[in-house]
């Protein structure tokens, strides 16, 4: 089966707050963006990757992933939202079976989880995602001023989902077609392409995520990155 990968690179990363956009930020000497795109590059089953890019700094991403990368890598400006960021990328990624679904903002997630993801799929289940268990106790508290704890949600259930996302292609497309409404703000988009695949009546499969695909968001999420960084894959 033919694999192809998005890669979501299309945010501010106004959370972070630096001057150029999160996926261009340096980590042990390389963007983000391109730690994400060497390691999908380097998972053999991966031969097309579409990355996302903010409009205003599309040749900055190109450049930078062109570089770095010897397959086919197109880029195309992001939309809004990471809904409508993936949602473009699908539309250039063609003739692949199996679509990885990728953030620069979590630069070190290994090969071997995106080949795990992979073969699951070519298992024949349709959506694979990696998830790591919850350590904190999660309340849910509500609005009001002060915020009150409404109850404490049982924890042994719950996992802190990742990316990559692995997905059927058509089971992808499908899931992006019917929320294509939800896709135009942050309130309405989902976060994950596994929320859309849900959404449609999907069985989406947990495996284990790994520590390392942790997500940057701060710059105290830098420095904890560059400590695994310095880690052997
Ligand atoms: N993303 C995207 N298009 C958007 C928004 C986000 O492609 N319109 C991508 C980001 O580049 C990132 C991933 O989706 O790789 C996860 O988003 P997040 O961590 O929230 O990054 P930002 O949106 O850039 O950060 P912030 O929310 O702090 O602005
Ligand atoms: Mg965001």
């Amino acid at each position: 089966m033919r694999v192809g990968a998005v890669l979501t690179a299309a945010g501010s990363g106004r959370r972070f707050g630096a001057e150029v956009p999160k996926a261009l930020v340096p980590l042990a000497g390389r963007s983000l963006v391109v730690h994400a795109a060497l390691t999908l590059e380097r998972t053999a089953a991966v031969q097309h990757l579409v990355v996302t890019a903010p409009p205003d700094h599309l040749r900055a991403i190109e450049s930078a992933v062109a570089t770095a990368c010897a397959i086919p890598v197109t880029v195309v400006p992001g939309g809004p939202t990471r809904q409508a960021s993936v949602a473009a990328g699908l539309a250039a990624l063609h003739g692949c079976e199996v679509i990885l679904v990728h953030d620069a903002a979590r630069p070190l997630a290994s090969v071997t989880l995106m080949q795990r993801l992979i073969d699951q799929v070519q298992q024949g289940h349709e959506a694979v995602v990696p998830g790591v268990p919850v350590t904190d106790t999660i309340k849910e508290v509500d609005d009001a001023r002060p915020p009150r704890a409404l109850r404490t949600v049982e924890r042994s259930g719950l996992r802190a989902i990742q990316t990559p996302q692995a997905f059927r292609s058509a089971t992808l497309r499908r899931a992006h077609a019917a929320g294509a409404e939800l896709a135009g703000e942050e309130a309405t988009a989902v976060s994950d392409d596994a929320g859309l695949a849900e959404r449609c009546g999907t069985t989406v499969r947990v495996i284990e995520g790994e520590p390392r695909a942790m997500k940057i968001t701060t710059p105290h999420d830098l420095a904890l990155a560059e400590l695994f960084a310095t880690e052997e894959r």
